[in-house]
């Protein structure tokens, strides 16, 4: 199976700034050579919402609006699949969502952040499916956002469905995350990218930084690329999706044979004990 470049595009959105957010991002992620490139969440609008007047301005239809757009146009050119995370409206509801772009620039789908980060509850509705695993530039690609990190189900879920390579669009403004997929990672044999954002953004007194450090990651744990904690930069690995594909961890064990589904069902049910 031939070598892929998959990268991130490490970016510094200015709140509401969509043009300028669009094409600073679009101009780092052209000086990159790559099969696929994965942009922040909400990476051209910024995070640090206030109110649902704001998200419903700069909210867009996917793949009908003019970022979608652009980002399509993108890909086609460069011969690159895009995923990027948006802000969507769709229907009268908005989406943390990520757009999912084939490297003929063809609109494959879109994922809809499942587990909404703290006041991102007061203004997204959250989505209800764990993405499809899409062929992009001849590599399988499942697709989660940021928070979804914390929820090792998603992840093991898209490796289930086939994924080689997660995508990861992301906000991070926690010190784990970076740590957290590594365990992704080895616990499901798949490569993942990170494209996490930098800056700070403060408004109306609430402050949040973010905290850089994207990242891309292999079956076998290690960390094969990791951008600067403050600099907009975007950063390519070559990968062998082949060993995605290989489960076994010593002759006598194989991740997807060794599980014992029959004593999970607890997985499914609801918390025992207090809950807080
Ligand atoms: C996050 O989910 N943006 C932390």
């Amino acid at each position: 199976m031939p070598i892929k470049r998959v990268g991130y595009v490490q970016t510094r959105p200015l709140f509401g700034e969509v043009e300028l957010n669009l094409s600073s991002a679009l101009s780092l992620a052209s000086r990159a050579d790559a099969d696929l490139l994965v942009f922040p969440e909400l990476f051209s609008t910024g995070y640090l919402y206030l109110s649902k007047g704001e998200l419903t301005k700069l909210a867009e239809p996917i793949p009908d609006g003019p970022t979608s757009k652009e980002l399509m146009k993108f890909a086609e050119e460069h011969s690159t699949a895009v995923i990027a995370g948006l802000a969507e409206r769709s229907r009268g509801a908005f989406y943390n969502s990520a757009i999912i772009i084939d490297e003929r620039g063809e609109f494959r789908g879109v994922y809809r952040k499942l587990h909404l980060f703290n006041e991102e509850k007061l203004f997204f509705d959250p989505g209800d499916v764990v993405a499809g695993v899409h062929e992009l530039s001849s590599l399988r690609v499942g697709t989660m956002i940021c928070f979804d990190w914390i929820f090792p189900e998603v992840a093991r879920i898209l490796a289930l469905k086939g994924a080689q390579l997660v995508a990861h669009p992301a906000n991070l403004v926690l010190p784990y995350a970076q740590t957290a997929m590594l365990a992704r990672s080895i616990e499901n044999r798949v490569f993942t990218v990170t494209a996490n954002r930098v800056g700070l953004e403060e408004r109306n007194g609430k402050k949040l930084e973010f905290t850089g450090m994207s990242q891309i990651t292999s079956p076998e744990m290690k960390q094969i690329r990791r951008a600067s904690k403050a600099r907009e930069e975007v950063g390519v690995a070559e990968i062998d999706p082949a060993l995605a594909d290989d489960k076994d961890l010593t002759d006598l064990n194989n991740l997807w044979r060794d599980r014992r589904v029959e004593t999970y069902k607890d997985l499914l049910g609801a918390p025992h004990g207090v809950v807080r």
